[in-house]
């Protein structure tokens, strides 16, 4: 085991607690290089930093360019799309990601946008709010049932196996799911079918995607794909905007092929102020909170902190991602 004290450079704050585990061991600088106030400390840090830690900010090629030192980056996500993996693999810096433990609560949130958009919760808690709930309400405010209806899902990894736990278990719904292989997963025999991209597309009530972006995803959903799906279907994304052709999407919903649409990233985030998804009254628009609970976040951190302390101590992490494919 390496005890060697070495610089660590978090990118993003840290819950206390973590951040004094690695400072009990390592030279610690905190600099969030998306915050203007901290851009400078960041920079200075980066030439010397052995260790990376945070998330969000991309880390492309002429980044790691200024970090010669670099021996390992600790992602608090499980998505590494902002991470330039050739460039990472060439140089031999290891990447550490957080999967598992935001499972359930991600597929929570993924669930309660398709609650949101069947059964219009958003435009009904809008309606007290403003003062507008004068007496009964009509038809124009109804809602759509999800029980019962076709669950697809786009991409059956942790979370999309764990939404259709919900889906299948919870609210008696047929899943239908696309992977690259069938998963035969005992709780949901019988419940759950293996089926091309296409077929999922034209059979499902309500289509959730929860695939990685990769070379393979991105813009996967476009027009043709919007205009197979189910008149009337319900369109939910909880993986990343660029799987998504974002004008696509807004074409299917003002034709009124799509019934809505619930969002929890975007092509571009924080979504800019001038995209039209963003007011869209078929629109249920997230801040990418799909994992945003305290205990979940908490313990992405600290699962990101352990991958870090092993690595830099010579270690296995308990989560390292394949930079050069599996
Ligand atoms: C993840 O963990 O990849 C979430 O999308 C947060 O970025």
């Amino acid at each position: 085991m390496n005890t060697e004290r070495k610089q660590v450079l978090a990118f993003r704050a840290l819950p206390p607690d973590q951040l004094a585990r690695i400072s009990a061991l390592h030279e610690v600088t905190v600099a969030d290089p998306s915050n203007p106030a901290q851009r400078a400390a960041f920079d200075e840090a980066l030439p010397n930093a052995q260790g990376l830690i945070g998330s969000v900010f991309p880390v492309d090629a002429a980044m790691l360019a200024r970090a010669p030192r670099l021996e390992v980056i600790s992602s608090i996500s499980v998505g590494v799309d902002n991470y330039a993996l050739p460039a990472l693999h060439a140089r031999g810096i290891m990447l550490c990601h957080t999967p598992g433990v935001l499972t359930e609560t991600t597929a929570d949130t993924l669930f309660g946008l398709v609650m949101a958009c069947s059964r219009r919760l958003v435009d009904l808690a809008q309606l007290v709010r403003d003062g507008g709930w004068k007496g009964n309400i009509g038809q124009d405010l109804f809602g759509w049932d999800v029980h019962g209806k076709t669950l697809g899902i786009l991409g059956y990894g942790r979370i999309g196996q764990a939404v259709a736990r919900r889906g299948a278990l919870g609210f008696g719904m047929p899943v239908l799911y696309h992977a690259r292989r069938p998963h035969e997963l005992p709780e949901l025999a019988g419940r759950a079918q293996h089926a091309p991209l296409e077929a999922v597309l034209a059979q499902s009530d309500i289509v959730v995607v929860t695939l990685p972006l990769s070379d393979e995803t991105r813009g996967l959903m476009g027009e043709r794909q919007f205009a197979s799906m189910k008149p009337g279907a319900i369109f939910i994304n909880g993986a990343r905007g660029a799987i998504v052709d974002e004008n696509a999407l807004l074409a299917a919903l003002d034709s009124g092929h799509l019934r809505a649409a619930g969002l929890d990233v975007f092509a571009t985030e924080p979504l800019p102020l001038d995209s039209p998804l963003r007011r869209h009254p078929k629109v249920t628009p997230l801040p990418h909170a799909g994992s945003a609970t305290h205990e979940t976040r908490h313990a992405m951190a600290e699962l990101a902190t352990t991958n870090l302390l092993r690595a830099l101590a010579g270690e296995e992490p308990v989560a390292r991602y394949a930079t050069g494919g599996v």
